[in-house]
């Protein structure tokens, strides 16, 4: 009996911690900024100058090792993202190389295919990243966190990419690089220097500003209808607020003949 009740009371501690265990897990370890994204707030759209300079450094930047592999090439010509012309993204695509399965042979990219896979070995694929990593704001899901201040993924990536402090450690074959937003020693050497890339658009290329960038496009590519369901949410709100003020009033009216009798009796 007494085992029982052990057994019991151990089993909920443990189904009480786990939730917290899950948390800790998706938290952030290291040091991360707060920084202002333009998605972010309950208005929030991307810029879509901010994610085209984003593209152009993950192009330029990231893409030799990191993939995204859930990102069609069509889909940066949607709207509410990089909004490539038609043209241009075309262009684009081409410039990457893919398997096609039925040729049996590498192809240049078209629209409908999509990014390829990690190049690098232990590079994870980017699409999710932001994701991975919401952390910052709280616990991911609680909701009213993220929908102030955003999920937090992209000031990990940002900070991440400007994190490094220079010190570096060779360990068992393989360098590591000290970061503070990863808080600890991590294999990706630092990428991002000032100037290293000509923006398009003329912006200058700081790495700050090339951090925010690319983490703004991570975000997009994570959370390409972040702005419809914001949208969607924002009208869902507003028409519930008005239907609640009409049934509030009808049903005074509904009532009122009613409470006006009983008084007078
Ligand atoms: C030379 C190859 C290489 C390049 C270029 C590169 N990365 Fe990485 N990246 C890696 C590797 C390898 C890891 C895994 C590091 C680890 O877990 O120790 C990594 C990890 C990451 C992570 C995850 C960190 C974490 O919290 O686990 C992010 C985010 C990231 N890279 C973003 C980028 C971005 C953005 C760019 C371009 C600006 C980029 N990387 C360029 C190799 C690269």
């Amino acid at each position: 009996m007494k085992l029982k009740t052990l057994a019991v009371a151990a089993l909920s501690a443990l189904a009480l911690a786990l939730p917290g265990t899950m948390a800790e897990a998706t938290k952030v370890k290291g040091e991360v900024t707060n920084f202002d994204f333009s998605f972010q707030g309950l208005t929030g759209t991307y810029d879509r100058n901010q994610l085209q300079r984003g593209l152009q450094v993950y192009h330029e930047a990231c893409a030799s090792c990191h993939g995204l592999q859930y990102v069609a090439f069509r889909t940066l010509s949607d709207r509410n993202g990089p909004e490539l012309p038609e043209d241009q993204m075309r262009a684009f695509a081409d410039m990457y190389e893919i398997w096609d399965n039925e040729l049996r042979d590498w192809r240049p990219a078209t629209g409908p295919d999509h990014f390829p896979e990690s190049q690098f070995e232990g590079a994870p694929d980017l699409s999710l990243m932001t994701k991975a990593r919401a952390g910052f704001s709280g616990p991911y899901g609680l909701g009213i966190n993220q929908l102030m201040k955003g999920i937090g993924g992209p000031e990990y990536v940002a900070s991440f990419l400007q994190g490094y402090t220079g010190e570096e450690d060779f360990q068992a074959g393989s360098m590591f690089y000290e970061n503070i937003a990863y808080g600890g020693w991590v294999s990706m050497a630092p990428v991002l220097f000032d100037d290293m890339i000509v923006y398009a658009d003329g912006t200058p290329a700081t790495k700050e500003q090339m951090a925010l960038d690319v983490a703004a496009f991570l975000t997009w590519t994570a959370e390409p209808k972040l702005v419809e369901r914001k949208r969607a949410g924002f009208v869902g709100v507003i028409f519930l607020s008005v239907l609640s003020v009409l049934l509030y009033l009808s049903n005074k009216q509904l009532w009122a003949p009613i409470k006006k009798a009983a008084k007078e009796s």
